[in-house]
């Protein structure tokens, strides 16, 4: 008798998502610590990237390594969305990326990471409508907060300096 065939790989679907646009959704139950699928894309450099996202609201930029290399995420993975209470994590792994359930996952359920974005123009917003209790109101990450908050305070403090003189 034949049988079953298994596979390691849940199915997933892209559907509306309450948090924003679209998201993408497990059809099986995966267990904690899987990994789900890469996110992958042409290679960019972080220049390139930004001046083809100038005028973009959307990003699918993966920035990752030490290089200022990027991803420009191209197939399934792109459409997770960011949660401040997420059910999986990005892992790098020999120039690759990978999504991994950090928890066990119920068929249905959205996959989400956190993105932690950093290196953001001082513009830039990313306010998070993820919509969990915890909620940090941002996908910034905390290095970039601090980051972003050091910049504004040198300003404030040279805008001083420029009105006394
Ligand atoms: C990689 S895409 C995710 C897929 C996107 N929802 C779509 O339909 O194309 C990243 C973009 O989704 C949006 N996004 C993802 N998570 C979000 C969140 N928690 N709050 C607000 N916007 C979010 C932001 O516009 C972000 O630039
Ligand atoms: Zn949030």
């Amino acid at each position: 008798m034949p049988r079953a065939k298994t596979t390691n790989s849940p199915r997933l679907l892209i559907r509306s998502s309450s948090i924003h646009a679209a998201g993408c959704y497990t059809l099986d139950a995966i267990p904690r610590g899987r990994r789900i699928i890469e996110y992958d894309g042409p290679r960019l450099s972080k220049e390139l990237a930004d001046e083809r996202y100038a005028d973009r609201i959307v990003t699918y930029i993966f920035g990752f390594g030490d290089n200022g290399a990027v991803i420009d995420g191209f197939g399934t993975a792109m459409f997770l969305n960011h949660s401040c209470a997420p059910n999986c994590e990005s892992e790098e792994r020999g120039g690759r990326v990978f999504v991994r359930a950090i928890r066990n996952i119920a068929a249905g359920e959205e996959l989400l990471y956190e993105y932690n974005l950093y290196d953001a123009d001082e513009a830039d917003k990313a306010d998070c409508y993820c919509g969990a209790p915890q909620c940090r109101g941002t996908m910034f990450s905390d290095t970039e907060l601090e980051r972003r908050a050091r910049l504004a305070k040198r300003k404030q403090a040279k805008k001083a300096e420029t009105a006394k003189a």
